[in-house]
């Protein structure tokens, strides 16, 4: 029997060098631990940042907790997104409507049909940051980002028990 298509998740921020690169390998990370078929990337609405490495202080906070991001590269969103991810997961609202801008877009050049992904907040399920915004650590200080870490863990935590309760993801 050939194996099922993973779900494929994409996390999306501003630059894609602090927010959404954590929130992929940390998502990766339980979902791997959960053993659940999903590929999870990650991409900025900007394009501040082509093909940087994630902000040395995201890798720092990030690796002190055992999560390395240093493989990582920033890309910029495109609307062939739409058509190849089944869930893309705004880090904040400013994000959430940038994407739908995106999806209107995305749906005009390749028609309903064709769009694969749902659009919600990294914090949609989560108990405890529920619907609340992962702020921009970029121009502040070292608690930014381990507020980062902390809603990326929490809000993972969360979408892996929807995806093992609703989504048969990877069964
Ligand atoms: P991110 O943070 O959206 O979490 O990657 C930012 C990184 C860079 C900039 C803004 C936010 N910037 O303006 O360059």
């Amino acid at each position: 029997m050939p194996s099922k298509t993973p779900y494929k998740v994409l996390c999306v921020c501003l630059g894609n060098i602090c927010r959404s690169p954590t929130a992929e390998a940390i998502l990766k990370h339980y979902c791997d631990a959960h053993g659940l078929d999903v590929i999870v990337d990650s991409a900025g609405t900007s394009n501040y940042h082509p093909n940087k490495a994630p902000d040395i202080r995201s890798q720092k906070h990030a690796a002190q907790r055992g999560y390395d991001l240093s493989a990582l590269r920033a890309r910029q969103i495109t609307i062939t997104d739409f058509t190849e991810f089944d869930l893309i997961l705004a880090m904040d609202h400013e994000n959430f409507d940038d994407i739908q801008t995106l999806l209107r877009k995305a749906i005009h050049q390749y028609g309903t049909h064709q769009i694969r992904a749902k659009i919600a907040l990294m914090s949609e399920h989560d108990p405890n940051f529920k619907l609340q915004a992962i702020p921009d650590p970029y121009y502040g200080g070292a608690d930014g980002f381990d507020r980062v870490l902390d809603q990326c863990e929490s809000s993972s935590q969360a979408w892996v028990e929807v995806f093992k309760q609703h989504m048969n993801v990877g069964q």
